[in-house]
């Protein structure tokens, strides 16, 4: 079948692992179910994946099919979306804790093809609201959005969080979910156009990156990692929660116990989140009539451009793919 897939790791120079052309089917085992993509859509996680860079010591067995997220049809033509975590049969309770966790395209094939193959608890049906294209953008991402502002941080409508980063996928769905729940959101970039972008979404108030802010405030949620993070924690309130959800630009961070404990500040990492969480953010997404911000839709035979416009740091909101 088609697919996009990474022939091996190369961390400098990812694109040249990076094929587009012919892989096997996989195969349905017991329990999985087979869905026909539609349309999916590109995470950073997929540049790292070309690159070698994985939570799992287990580390990547190349090649593999890229992609953790997409839409499409099951065998007999009902439309869902994929809930991209899956781990242990026997386990229960928050997957995001299960110690087998994994997504698309570490483990198993990715989303990038003509067939995916998941657990058949992983494959959502689609409410009839829902575009299979926004749907597409909402596996690991907006998910990941969802669980750090609702879950791991304690903010309250009205208060502030700082968004690191403003014109990436999981980025703009912290302005857009944000908003909608009442926080007040303002949002970093490096851009002039990334902060226009995460006004028009959203944010109260932009600032370059890592210029100082005019106020502290209660929450910031970080995916940027080492080029934000001392700004992240110079930004927090006292009693203030981190949020660090990513590190597009390293992992490496120093810490000053000082503040943490004169401050008494909380730092979280967050990690996907659960099938539960999945379902309350479409309810929330089809409530609120919020849009998920998509900078471009391209057929996946085009998937090289896209991946090139990610690594040169070119891209707005989510990038989808049809097949
Ligand atoms: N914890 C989880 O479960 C989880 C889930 C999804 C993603 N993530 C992580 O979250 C991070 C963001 O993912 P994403 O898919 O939203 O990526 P993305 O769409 O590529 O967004 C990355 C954003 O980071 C900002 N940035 C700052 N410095 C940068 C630099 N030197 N190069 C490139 N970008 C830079 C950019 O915003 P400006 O141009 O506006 O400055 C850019 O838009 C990644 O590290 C990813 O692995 C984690």
């Amino acid at each position: 079948m088609f697919a996009v897939y990474a022939t091996h790791a190369d961390p400098e120079n990812p694109l040249a692992a990076l094929k587009i052309g012919d892989r096997p089917e996989p195969s349905v085992p017991e329990g999985w179910t087979r869905v026909k993509i539609s349309h999916a859509s590109l995470n950073r996680h997929d540049l790292f994946t070309l690159r070698g860079i994985t939570a799992h010591p287990e580390g990547i067995t190349y090649p593999m099919i890229l992609g953790n997220d997409a839409a499409g049809t099951l065998d007999d033509g009902t439309p869902v979306v994929i809930y991209p975590m899956m781990g242990s049969t026997d386990w229960r309770g928050d997957e995001t804790l299960d110690p087998a966790w994994h997504i698309p395209s570490e483990f198993i094939p990715g989303t990038f093809a003509d067939y995916a193959v998941v657990p058949k608890r992983n494959a959502i049906p689609l409410p009839s609201n829902l575009s299979p294209l926004h749907a597409s953008v909402l596996g690991t991402a907006w998910l990941t959005a969802y669980r750090a502002l609702f879950t791991k941080s304690s903010l309250r409508a009205g208060q502030t969080v700082l968004v690191q980063g403003a014109s990436g996928g999981m980025a703009t769905a912290l302005i857009q979910l944000g908003r909608a729940a009442g926080f007040e959101v303002w949002a970093t970039s490096r851009t002039e156009e990334g902060r226009a972008n995460a006004k028009a979404l959203g944010a109260r108030e932009c600032f370059p990156s890592n210029e100082p802010l005019p106020r502290k405030v209660t929450t910031v949620i970080d995916s940027v990692g080492s080029a934000s993070w001392a700004h992240s924690m110079s930004s927090l309130a006292r009693g203030g929660t981190l949020v660090t959800v990513g590190g597009t630009t390293g992992f490496d961070v120093p810490v000053n116990l000082l503040p943490v404990i004169a401050d008494q500040l909380t730092i979280t990492g967050s990690i996907m989140g659960t099938l539960e969480d999945m379902k309350n953010m479409m309810n929330l997404i089809a409530q609120t009539g919020i849009k998920p911000e998509i900078g471009a839709v391209l057929p996946m035979e085009r998937a090289e451009e896209a991946f090139r416009a990610m690594w040169d740091g070119r891209t707005r909101g989510k990038t989808a793919f049809t097949r």
